[in-house]
């Protein structure tokens, strides 16, 4: 894996932008896999202003989320469809055809799973995946003890991310108990990793991804097994690894 510390938020966004401009650069139809959350919110207000000066492009990139909330509708303020229209598709050139959610509001929502896996696969697979790294190590939304075999499926939300996302709505028991997320495997296919760490209360779970033997106790502890992962930390949330 590919560490880089970062000064602080800012230097990890400008960081993060560049790495994903550097991808769209290389390969203008990539396939970029995206998240949601507080971390990479710099990262897309960077990638919009990039767009807005004249220097990116998104016309021939697709896009595919990492999970959505099971029961919310898409026009609900805090699904991630609104995240994702409000900090980066309303904001650049990207085609509505070519970006991709679960939809948490699918009729057979394990049809839905299959069809989302199948999209991905039908797109070439995930170039360069933007991931979030969660307090329990989770990736994506696979809480511990999700097999790494596993593909997009349903899962129910552990409570410590129900009680860390309560904080985007007005009471805890609002935040969706299940959500759709791609697996761990779905998430391991992707070419490229790129791992977005911010803020001392992420430093243990950055230490234990990096250090603890490979379980899924830790799901994020199967990234050690994938052959190009970088990691944007910053210094806070570098500052339970060794030597710092
Ligand atoms: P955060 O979420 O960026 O809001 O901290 C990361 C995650 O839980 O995957």
């Amino acid at each position: 894996m590919d560490m880089h510390i970062c000064k602080n938020y800012e230097d990890l966004s400008t960081k993060a932008c560049a790495h994903v401009v550097g991808q769209i650069a290389g390969k203008e139809n990539s396939v970029l896999g995206l998240a949601t959350g507080g971390t990479p919110e710099g990262m897309y207000k960077n990638l919009a202003e990039q767009h807005e000066k004249g220097e990116l492009s998104f016309q021939h990139v697709t896009t595919f989320n990492l999970d959505e909330y099971i029961g919310l509708p898409t026009y609900h303020p805090l699904s991630y469809r609104a995240y994702m229209k409000a900090h980066l598709f309303s904001k650049v050139d990207l085609s509505a055809v070519n970006t991709h959610l679960p939809d948490g509001q699918a009729a057979d929502l394990t049809a839905e799973c299959a069809r989302y896996e199948a999209l991905l696969r039908d797109a070439g697979g995930v170039d360069l995946q933007v991931l979030g790294l969660g307090h329990n190590g989770h990736i994506g939304f696979n809480e511990p003890g999700t097999p790494f075999s596993s593909t997009t499926h349903i899962v129910e939300l552990d409570e410590k991310t129900r009680e860390a996302n309560a904080r985007y709505f007005e009471k805890k028991s609002d935040v969706p108990r299940k959500a759709i997320t791609m697996g761990i495997e779905t998430i391991l296919a992707a070419r490229e990793i790129l791992v977005l760490i911010s803020g001392a209360d992420k430093a243990e779970a950055l230490r234990e991804m990096l250090y603890r033997e490979i379980t899924n106790e830790f799901p994020a502890t199967a990234l050690q097994q994938h052959p190009n992962v970088t990691i944007l930390a910053d210094e806070q949330a570098a500052k339970e690894l060794p030597g710092q």
